[in-house]
């Protein structure tokens, strides 16, 4: 047999047996890992057979690419659902496995377990990290848990109280541009474009106390956050930009890098003008005296803040934290707005019980503008905007990394070292979980419907400890923003069905677009609907004053869809009007009607 030798590279018999022992070691520490890699993989395979699995592309493949983000995913997610509704295995690829849960027994094990046995999968989230840094959202371990302990009080509602009167203004601000457009004939628009542009608004001001007037002309740091927003998604799509060395080389990378450079240079500067505005009596004296007028901002906490061993955030926490309230906290409540104000446009008969919910509430106000009191005195508007976040949930999926074995409560267990997601859309589309899920029906939300109902039903804010921290300050500008928007407007389908779009949050395609009509500051309306400005024509319907006539509405129309709406309130009859009817292209020519018991008028 050939001697191995090792001369050619200039070593002796000594070292050329070392280095033959090195390879031996190396090639054996090799083989162990292959063989404990293949045995947990094994092990993996065998407790996940006892979880259903849709039928593959095929064994190299998997699950990938079968479940795209777009309308038909969702469509195919909500089959999926429909056919287990515990939850099932998918693949993506040959060897990585992803559990998807998506019913309340199921989730409840994962978000109530510790954020240390199931810690937050960040492969969802990874590019966001060059933007907000270790923020809430993106860390783990003993820091997330020190700073959400820090960070709570932040969302204390002595804090938020103070935010309504912002929520008030910025959504002033966007009725104003609204009644501009309409008034100019073009009140088609597109719902995500104004109202994350309204949310940044109200977040910039309660983040910075910053004014950045950027509903009315364009700012830096506002188009700067929409493009880091953009840039993120269009990478979380394209394989081709996931390595971070090639995409610092190209165009989109050099973007994303002056986008960040702008947010937190500007995050800077606040945290740096605050510091060094400190009158002598010291920060804290400062801040207390800004409590009590009321102008405590979300950097003011902050640098308040302490832990329990008196130490407080350093500026580079504080600009990530406060980074990621302006990332976390737009787009999610732009979407939860842009997406009931379409329900509300499909179901009149809703939309025209919330208006009455408000207009009773600003009765005697002037201005009419919603306090913090309010919001408790809005039970109608609530449901709809629960039974929105239901259908449309803003944060379709969530994921967690389980590091250890977990037991779901029927026995089965999710390995070490799998990856779960949590199916928030998966749960508020299951049927098993609500009876007809595909119905926007805001009565599901109503106490005395809701005593059967599991917590873990309904989860538009995740649950358990890393749950979502700003919820309560999302509900209170959905209200707000709600409220005057239905009280001023009304809000009409604008065309075809939107396509939805699970993006980072849950979008439509090409826009969410809807039409507004201003309507006059009385307690109704009664103009007719202007025959030039609207190609749909509408139908009114007079119908006794009887409040139970309202839900559910009478079909006068037959088989035309979203076609009554109840209107006029004061002592009066209610009205009913109509949402776009396509019976005959000439519009408003009176044409009595008789549905059942009501007697009808309708312009066609
Ligand atoms: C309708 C509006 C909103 C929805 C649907 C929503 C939803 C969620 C969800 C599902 C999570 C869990 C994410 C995960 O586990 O990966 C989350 C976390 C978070 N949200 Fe929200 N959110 C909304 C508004 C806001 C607002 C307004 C803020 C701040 C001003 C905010 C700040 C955060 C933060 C900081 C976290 C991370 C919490 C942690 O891990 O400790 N969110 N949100």
């Amino acid at each position: 047999m050939p001697q191995l030798s090792l001369s050619w590279l200039g070593l002796g018999p000594v070292a050329a047996s070392l280095w033959l022992f090195l390879l031996l070691v190396g090639v054996s520490w090799l083989l162990a890992r292959i063989l404990v890699w293949t045995y947990t993989f094994y092990d993996i395979v065998r407790c996940l057979r006892c979880f259903p699995q849709p039928p593959k592309r095929n064994w190299f493949l998997g699950h990938l690419g079968l479940f795209p983000p777009t309308e038909e995913g969702l469509r195919d997610v909500t089959q999926l659902v429909a056919n287990y509704p515990q939850g099932f295995v998918t693949w993506m690829g040959p060897v990585m496995p992803l559990v998807t849960l998506c019913h309340p027994d199921m989730v409840r094990t994962i978000v109530s377990a510790s954020a240390a046995i199931a810690p937050k999968d960040v492969v969802f989230y990874r590019f966001l990290k060059p933007w907000l840094g270790d923020g809430l959202l993106l860390s783990g371990g003993d820091k997330w848990s020190r700073h959400r302990r820090m960070l709570t009080p932040a969302f204390h509602f002595n804090i938020l109280k103070s935010y309504v009167r912002i929520f008030n203004d910025s959504v002033n601000i966007m009725h104003a541009k609204w009644k501009r457009l309409a008034s100019e004939g073009s009140a088609h628009l597109d719902m995500f474009e104004h109202i994350s542009l309204m949310t940044l608004d109200s977040l910039q001001k309660c983040v910075f106390s910053f004014d950045s007037n950027c509903q009315e002309k364009p700012s830096e740091y506002i188009s700067a956050v929409l493009e880091l927003s953009a840039l993120v998604t269009k990478r979380n799509q394209q394989i081709t930009l996931h390595m971070d060395s090639l995409y610092h080389l190209i165009p989109d990378g050099w973007r994303f890098h002056r986008a960040c450079r702008l947010v937190h240079d500007f995050t800077d500067s606040v945290i740096q003008e605050r510091r060094r505005t400190l009158p002598d009596q010291g920060l804290d004296d400062l801040l207390k005296a800004k409590a009590k007028v009321k102008t405590l901002d979300f950097i003011d906490v902050l640098l308040l803040a302490k832990d329990e061993d008196g130490k407080e955030l350093s500026d580079e926490d504080i600009r990530a934290e406060a980074d990621t309230f302006m990332f976390a906290g737009h787009d999610t409540t732009a979407s939860g707005l842009a997406w009931v104000l379409y329900n509300l446009a499909r179901h009149p008969e809703h939309q025209e019980r919330c208006r009455q919910e408000v207009r009773e509430l600003l009765r005697d106000r002037e201005p009419k503008e919603i306090e913090w009191d309010d919001l408790a005195q809005l039970p109608f508007l609530t449901m709809c905007i629960k039974e929105s976040l239901r259908l449309h949930p803003p944060v379709t999926v969530i994921s967690r990394r389980c590091t250890q074995d977990i037991v779901l409560p029927d026995g089965r267990i999710i390995p070490k070292g799998v990856i779960c997601l949590i199916s928030i859309f998966g749960t508020h589309h299951s049927p098993s979980v609500w009876p007809d899920p595909e119905v926007y029906d805001p009565f599901r939300f109503d106490p005395e419907n809701t005593k059967e109902t599991s917590p873990l039903a309904f989860i538009p804010f995740s649950a358990g400890p890393r749950n979502c921290i700003g919820q309560t300050f999302a509900m209170t500008e959905m209200k707000v923003v709600l409220a005057l928007t239905l009280l001023r407007f009304r809000v009409l389908p604008a065309g075809e069905e939107p396509r939805r779009k699970p993006e980072l949050i849950l979008r439509a395609e090409g826009g969410l677009w809807l039409r507004v009509e201003p309507l006059s500051a009385g307690p109704h309306d009664p103009r007719p609907p202007d025959p030039g400005s609207t190609p749909t024509p509408h139908l009114t319907v007079q119908i006794p004053r009887n409040k139970s006539v309202l839900s559910p509405l009478p079909q006068p129309i037959g088989s035309q869809q979203g076609a009554v709406v109840a209107a006029e309130d004061g002592e009066g009859p209610w009205w009913v009007e109509a949402g776009p009817v396509s019976l005959s292209p000439t519009p408003c020519l009176p044409l009595p009607l008789t549905t059942g018991p009501h007697a009808a008028r309708g312009f066609f």
